[in-house]
């Protein structure tokens, strides 16, 4: 399964690349605007920042919801580099749109995904990725889980090649169940992707063995 960071921001992006498990970043409006991102230059410029900081598949979200307005923007956002993911929300003129840019050979990424239907149709259109929110799903009291596992099964059994990005992370067990699951990519805070390294045993563990190596 590959690891993506789920931020705007570049010192959190730069963290967890250090770690050598990053596979790519994945951004949203509400990511960039709590960076303090404004104005479509400025909006460029991060994005070409974090792209110059992964060699990854790095997720852009188109800002517009009609079909002629995410295309113009989509093909902007495609040309700052060639790893840009255009992201387009799961509406009508959304799968339009998806299925514009995969003929014309850009990728993209089908966001705000909560039903195995839409990830259907999200796949038909030829999306790169697909993106169950499982964490917003667990909020409604829905499992979000079950949704990758039926997305999974059915992507499987139909041949589907779009990969299932399971994303709306909220901890680490999130990313654990993901992968059993069958999610090709969890795209995760960095709280979440930290909080995997931890168990009490390791502590413990290693404490001792750095107090029994002083009488080695
Ligand atoms: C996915 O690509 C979205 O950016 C993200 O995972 C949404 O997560 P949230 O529900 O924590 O806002």
């Amino acid at each position: 399964m590959k690891f993506f960071i789920d931020t705007a921001n570049l010192s959190h992006i730069k963290e967890a690349h250090d770690l050598g498990i990053l596979d790519g970043v994945t951004t949203n409006p509400s990511l960039m605007a709590k960076e303090g991102i404004k104005g479509e230059e400025n909006i460029l410029k991060h994005y070409a920042d974090i792209c110059a900081l992964v060699d990854g598949d790095v997720s852009a979200e188109v800002l517009s919801t009609d079909f002629e307005s995410m295309v113009a923007e989509g093909k902007i956002l495609a040309a700052i580099h060639k790893n840009i993911v255009v992201k387009v929300p799961m509406i009508k003129d959304g799968i339009k749109a998806i299925k514009w840019f995969t003929d014309h050979g850009i990728r993209t990424n089908c966001t705000l995904v909560f039903s195995a239907g839409q990830a259907i149709l999200a796949a038909k259109a030829g999306a790169a990725y697909v993106s169950p929110f499982i964490g917003r799903i667990d909020d409604s009291s829905w499992d979000g889980i079950a949704l990758i596992e039926q997305i999974s099964h059915i992507f499987s059994i139909q041949g589907f090649d779009t990969e299932i990005l399971a994303a709306s992370i909220r901890n680490p067990l999130h990313i654990v169940r993901s992968a059993e699951a069958g999610a090709h990519i969890c795209t995760c805070p960095l709280d979440s992707i930290m909080g995997l390294l931890k168990h009490p045993l390791t502590d413990i563990g290693l404490a001792k063995f750095l107090e029994d190596a002083k009488k080695m």
